[in-house]
């Protein structure tokens, strides 16, 4: 069960839900993008295809390495840390996220012994990091260890052709930062072996809580109109702190157009409580928060004869309370476990709720022109 609390932290007034607009809302997705057509993401000859090549890697004892930045990173990287223990070795590793030359030293070290096979993920198939480590880590590797996701027709795509290498498809309408339910985020997470069907029962329940994804993107938007517009993703069980990482992508590339939007940051609490602590209860007034608080913990341990999960829950409580009193509202979102199911729903919920905010903003959520600049910026000095 996951339970969205828009109120009990902030003074902001949701505004009458209006069906009318969700259900146009939902057809124009429909018609034009299907990021929430999770039959069709989901089907099950592609889960199959997914699940036998995993399994060929893992009977072969390889380990894989995910190679892509941004959409084509981050939602598989999210997903595996939160459902995963703190210490598992899942046999995956990340290149392609940065232009760290000791970085990719260093992984290639590690990798020295080991099976090692790629999945070379990039939509646009052009990417500078995403090509950048491609083209070293090729080297170590036999052309039928390496596995291509893109779009079809793009130069990732004819690379695959010509080498015979295997190829996963990017749908043409999903865009990065909406594509964890597609083979980009879906065949790592396969191979790390996280249920993925169970991922798609989630993101299924959250399509028909219109209520919630509604009233979340219309608090967003009354909060920006009264002068607050950092938004801070806080959370209590560190494992989560990469699927902030994932929500800050998709609101902060999706919303930040126009000289306008909220810019989103990610607090990890307690830890950050002693740092940025001091600045968010006193500092200036210009931000509200989004808090997850996990209910249970999967293996509560005893220390000074308290739970150490109901510690955590008492200081994410008194901190919502502190932080209200001080004027800095919140709003909560209690997830009742981090499992497959919750984190699919909510993956899915907040892909939802972005697209209904670039609705009431009047931007085309799947675009990132800005980005663009600095990219033209290093063609010109390279
Ligand atoms: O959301 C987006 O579109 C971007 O963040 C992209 O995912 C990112 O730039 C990587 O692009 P590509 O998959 O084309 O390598």
């Amino acid at each position: 069960m996951i339970n969205f609390e828009f109120e009990k932290y902030t003074n902001i007034n949701v505004k009458k839900i209006c069906y009318e607009d969700y259900n146009d809302y939902l057809i124009r997705i429909k018609d034009a993008h299907s990021f929430y057509d999770l039959d069709e993401l989901f089907e099950e000859r592609l889960i199959s295809k997914m699940s036998n090549l995993a399994k060929k890697i893992k009977d072969d004892n390889g380990v894989l390495v995910v190679v892509g930045i941004g959409g084509s990173y981050l939602g598989s990287k999210a997903l595996i840390d939160a459902l995963s223990g703190y210490f598992d070795d899942k046999g995956v590793y990340y290149a392609g996220n940065s232009l760290s030359s000791d970085y990719l030293h260093d992984l290639i070290e590690e990798l020295k012994d080991k099976n090692v096979y790629l999945n070379v993920i990039s939509k646009s198939g052009t990417t500078l990091e995403v090509s950048t480590a491609f083209n070293v880590l090729k080297n170590y590797v036999n052309k039928n260890k390496i596995i291509i996701t893109s779009d079809a027709g793009s130069p990732l795509h004819t690379l695959a052709k010509e080498n015979e290498c295997e190829f996963l498809e990017i749908p043409k309408t999903i865009g990065g930062r909406f594509s964890v339910f597609t083979p980009v985020g879906l065949f790592p997470l396969i191979y790390a072996g996280i249920n993925v069907m169970e991922l798609k029962r989630g993101a299924m329940d959250a399509i028909s809580n219109k209520d919630d994804i509604i009233k979340y993107a219309q608090v967003r938007d009354e909060f920006f109109k009264v002068q607050k517009p950092v938004e801070a993703y806080v959370c209590y069980e560190p494992k989560l702190y990469i699927f902030l990482k994932w929500i800050s992508q998709l609101y902060g590339e999706t919303l930040g157009k126009n000289k306008n939007g909220i810019l989103p940051m990610t607090i990890l609490n307690t830890r950050d409580l002693h740092s940025l602590g001091q600045f968010i209860q006193e500092g200036s007034p210009i931000l509200f928060q989004t808090v997850f608080k996990v209910v249970k913990s999967k293996n509560d341990i005893t220390s000074m004869n308290k739970s150490v999960s109901s510690l955590n829950s008492i200081a994410c409580d008194a901190t919502l309370k502190a932080h209200f009193s001080g004027d800095i509202s919140s709003n909560l979102i209690e997830i009742d476990k981090i499992d497959e199911y919750h984190m699919g729903y909510l993956m899915q919920f907040f892909m939802l709720s972005c697209y209904y905010s670039s609705y009431i903003q009047g931007v085309n959520p799947f675009n990132q022109p800005g980005v663009e600049a600095y990219k033209k910026e290093i063609k010109e000095m390279l």
